[in-house]
């Protein structure tokens, strides 16, 4: 696979800060394309600006559907010639027009130990239950949520004192280190599916 990675936004950036910073420091072999936002005034489009990526906003408002919205992200991932797609704190769920297109090309980065707490805010979710274990999961995407086959993950302790903010800080700090080297066993082809497990050969 060549090189290219089409970075998925709609807030902060701070992994697609942590993948620029890894491609900077020369720790990935791997150039972004395009950062793309589905929300204006994205914090993480200036990080991609400043590091003169080129940027695209496009709002899944002026969509009638989320199919059309995946067209339209097809049509822009396509133009900078993307090879991987990387999923940092894009909240939206994806549809089949863009999996399909991107079979096993697509990674997420979720902020627990998957299978545990999908969905939103999963780090309040693992103090809420009480885990004394939680982490962060990089993992490719399928059709449905938080689901694709694991590709990496780091765990972190739950100390009794934590709140949502504490532990979602200590998880983010092993997310920044996590998600390069995930991209990177991908670019290498490193990554072997066998059925729902991603061998790393
Ligand atoms: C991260 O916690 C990530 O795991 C989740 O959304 C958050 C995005 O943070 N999917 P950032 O925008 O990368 O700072």
């Amino acid at each position: 696979m060549s090189r290219t990675l089409g970075v998925l936004i709609s807030g902060r950036g701070s992994n697609l800060q942590a993948i620029l910073d890894a491609i900077e420091r020369g720790d990935l072999d791997a150039r972004i394309g395009v950062v793309i936002s589905n929300v204006s005034g994205a914090a993480g489009l200036a990080r991609a600006e400043k590091a003169s990526v080129p940027t695209a906003v496009l709002s899944h408002q002026d969509y009638g559907s989320r199919e059309a919205f995946d067209e339209a992200l097809l049509e822009r991932l396509d133009e900078s010639e993307v090879d991987l797609v990387c999923l940092a704190g894009f909240m939206r769920i994806l549809s089949p027009v863009l999996v399909r297109a991107f079979p096993n090309r697509i990674l997420n980065i979720h902020p627990s130990l998957l299978p545990a707490f999908t969905g939103l805010h999963a780090q309040r979710q693992a103090v809420a239950h009480g885990v004394k274990l939680s982490g962060c999961t990089v993992h490719l995407v399928d059709e449905e949520l938080d689901h694709g086959p694991i590709v990496l993950q780091s765990a972190v302790h739950v100390d009794d004192q934590d709140d949502e903010d504490t532990l979602a800080a200590r998880i983010l700090e092993q997310e920044h280190a996590l998600y390069p080297k995930a991209i990177q066993l991908v670019l290498d082809g490193r990554v072997v599916i066998e059925g729902r497990r991603a061998r790393i050969s």
